[in-house]
Parts: C-alpha cells; structure tokens; sequence
C-alpha cells in the first residue's frame, strides 16, 4: 500500500506511522503535518531514516500540494499516486476549543473537506488498475455521539450530539465524509474512537499532564468534581484497529473503537500518583514520593469544572470486534504502568515540550529548509 498520514508528528498519528512500517514491512508511508504546537518530529526519531518514510510538512487546507501527492507529482511519492488517506489531523484538545473555536472549524471541517474533494478528483482520474482499492479513513472520536448518563454505551447507531466546539468539529467532518459516500460514492470510511493514552502523547491531556506535572512536583488539576468518566484505550490497540480496518473495513461503514476501560477522572489521577509512589523513592526533587508516608496524591487540586463538560463516554465495540476481528490487547492497569514508565525513561522528551525546546528543534532542523 501507498498511504497518506495526515498529522503523523502528532500522538496518536506519530504511533500509527511507527506501527504500520514495522507491521506491514514494504508499505510507502507519506506523513504530511504542519507542525503545530502538538505537531512534534521528535515523535519520530529512528522512523526518519526508514526508506518507506518521507516527512512532508504541509497543510490538509492546501487542496494543491495534496493533490500533487495524491497524484504522485509529488517528489515525496516516488512518482506512485497514494491510494489510502488516514486522517488524523486535527486541532484536538476540548479546552482550546472552548478559547478558539474557529481553528478547529477551519482544520477539522474545512481541511477534513480538501482532503476529501483532492482524493476524490485525484482517484478518478486514474485508471482502476492502479487505484485498485482507495480507502480514506477518518479517524474520529466518541465525543461526537455527546454525553452519557450513568448506563448505556454508544453504538454506531447513537444519533450525533456534540457538546463541545471540538467534538462538533469532528462531527462536521464525519458528515462530510458521510455525504461524500452518499454523493459521488467516495471510499470513505469513518472510526470513533475513545480516550487514547500512550507514549508521546502531549503533556496538555489528562493522563501525560498528571503524570508530569506530578514528577515536576506542580498541582495535578482535577476538573469539577473528578466524577467524569473516560472509556481508556490504548494507543496501541488504537493502531491495530486503524490497521483492521484499513484492510477489511468496507467503505461507507462507521466502527466504534474502545477499551471497555471505563474510569472516572480522579480514580485515574489517584493511581498515577500510586503507582508513582510506588516507583519513586522519597527524596529530593521528589520529595512528595515513595514510602515515607507522604503521597503525590497531595498535589491534587479540584479546578473549577470545563464548561459544558461531558459527564461520561462509554464505547460499544462489538461491530469491530465481530466484523473485524479486531480485539484490543492491553488491560488499563498495564498500559498505564508502562506509560509511566516510558515518561519516566524519556522526561527529554516532555520537559522539552513544557519548556518550549521542541519549537526550537522545529527552528533549527526544518523551518530553515
Ligand atoms: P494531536 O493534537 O496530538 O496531533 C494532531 C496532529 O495534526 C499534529 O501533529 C498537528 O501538527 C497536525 N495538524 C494539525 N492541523 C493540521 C493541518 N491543518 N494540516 C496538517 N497537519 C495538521 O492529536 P491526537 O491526539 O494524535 O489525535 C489524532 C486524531 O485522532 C485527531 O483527529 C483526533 O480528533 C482523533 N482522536 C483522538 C483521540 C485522543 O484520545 N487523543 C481520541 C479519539 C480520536
Ligand atoms: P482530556 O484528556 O482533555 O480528554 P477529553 O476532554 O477529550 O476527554 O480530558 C480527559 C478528562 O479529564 C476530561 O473529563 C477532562 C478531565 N481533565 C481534568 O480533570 N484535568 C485536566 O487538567 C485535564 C486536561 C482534563
């Protein structure tokens, strides 16, 4: 396969892009990324020299350049036109939304739109023999179907009820996928996905922020009342779904991917600072940690709650599951204890990142060029 990344550099794209080439040996893999706040090449480090690999750094809105990769005019295509699109990019995290909703509108609507109209006049201008299977993933979120009372899952089914700007700018674009599949017959396929977690994810998300902020000794911020629940995957498993449905997913479908992992926020955040405790012996700069009676759970700080925050998500994915065969490996308790770890083993890479390093990393290497 020729596939298009879209926001490779970022978590959950930056793992896919290292799952694919060691899962599917032989696969040309294009990362096209603009680099935002969240878009980091570090994420990729050992993946850049990979003859399968080529970074292009660009915008999902420049109907131009995406076409030219499509095509394969692009010198980053070897000539060979890209017959499957995964699109992760995205402006993704709900809080900045809430500050800035129109960025989300015009990346994840409108980009989501030149994607899909760039691949729809690039496939059908080649001759079938060499598109034989074009496949555009969109690769969304649970928060589209809105908010959950205390029973219940989203189904596929669930009607579409987004409650944040982010959340109803994902939902946009799976509209626009939906209605090209209805209109011209487009090869588009939709995933919804719950919370992922994992390494390099962004230190601005629950999960790395707790555990960071924790090793830097900050407060860990506890939204309202640390009730609201989060379906956990992890991204591992997130890949292999993409994966399952990248090769037998059929067009025009929607699948639901989750853990079956649900917790509430401040469960999660007392067993990051457990299993912190547990690692971490009580001496400075760590001196909240280890044995002696004192606990990271002390830096704990209930905040005052996000507007319009969804009190619970909660995945059915038995069509994936069944259809498939995908299964999800990890258990919640595993995952994050590794994810830990790996914090733990690459605190470079996130103290570079609150510090503002990384930006200087993008300067020196790429901006220059
Ligand atoms: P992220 O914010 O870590 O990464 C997004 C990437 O997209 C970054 O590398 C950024 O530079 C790039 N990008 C942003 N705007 C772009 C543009 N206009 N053109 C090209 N690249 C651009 O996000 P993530 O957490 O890795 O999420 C990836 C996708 O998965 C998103 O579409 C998100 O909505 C979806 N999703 C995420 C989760 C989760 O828990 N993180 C859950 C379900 C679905
Ligand atoms: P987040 O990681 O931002 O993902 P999402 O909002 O897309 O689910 O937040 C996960 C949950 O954790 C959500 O209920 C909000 C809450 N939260 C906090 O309590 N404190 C924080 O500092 C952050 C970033 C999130």
């Amino acid at each position: 396969m020729k596939i298009l990344v879209t926001g490779g550099a970022g978590f959950i794209g930056s793992n896919f892009v290292r799952y694919i080439l060691r899962e599917h040996p032989g696969y040309k893999v294009v990362n096209l990324d603009k680099l935002t706040y969240a878009g980091n090449l570090e994420n990729l480090k050992g993946v850049e020299g990979n003859p399968d690999y080529t970074f292009v750094q660009g915008d999902i809105l420049d109907a131009k350049l995406i076409t030219s990769l499509l095509e394969g005019t692009h010198p980053a295509t070897s000539r060979q036109p890209l017959t499957a699109i995964i699109n992760f990019a995205a402006e993704s995290h709900v809080d900045r939304s809430i500050e800035d909703p129109a960025s989300f509108v015009k990346t994840n609507v409108l980009g989501t739109q030149v994607l899909l109209d760039a691949a729809r006049k690039a496939w059908a201008s080649h001759p079938s023999s060499l598109i034989p299977h074009p496949c555009f993933i969109q690769v969304s979120t649970d928060e589209v179907y809105g908010s959950l009372g205390a029973t219940g899952y989203f189904t596929e089914e669930t009607s579409l009820a987004p409650n944040s700007p982010y959340s109803a700018s994902k939902t946009g674009a799976d509209l626009m996928v939906r209605a090209y599949h209805e209109t011209f017959g487009f090869p588009g396929i939709i995933t919804r996905c719950s919370n992922n977690y994992g390494p390099y994810h962004f230190p601005e998300k629950l999960i790395p922020l707790i555990i960071t902020n924790a090793l830097e000794g900050k407060p860990l911020p506890v939204y309202g009342d640390g009730q609201n629940v989060r379906d956990w995957l992890h991204v591992e498993d997130h890949c292999s779904a993409i994966d399952a449905v990248l090769h037998k997913g059929k067009t025009g479908e929607v699948y639901n991917i989750g853990g079956n992992n649900e917790w509430k926020n401040i469960d999660i955040v007392n067993l990051i600072c457990d299993i912190l405790d547990s690692k971490i012996p009580p001496s400075p700069p760590f001196s909240k940690g280890g044995t002696g009676g004192i606990s990271f759970r002390q830096l704990i700080t209930f905040v005052k709650d996000r507007p319009g925050h969804d009190r619970r998500y909660a995945i059915d994915s038995s069509k994936i599951k069944k259809d498939l065969g995908w299964t999800p490996k990890y258990t919640f308790e595993q995952g994050l204890k590794e994810t830990i770890d790996w914090f733990l083993e690459n605190r470079e890479w996130w103290q570079g990142i609150k510090s503002g390093e990384y930006l200087k990393y993008y300067e020196k290497n790429y901006m220059s060029r």
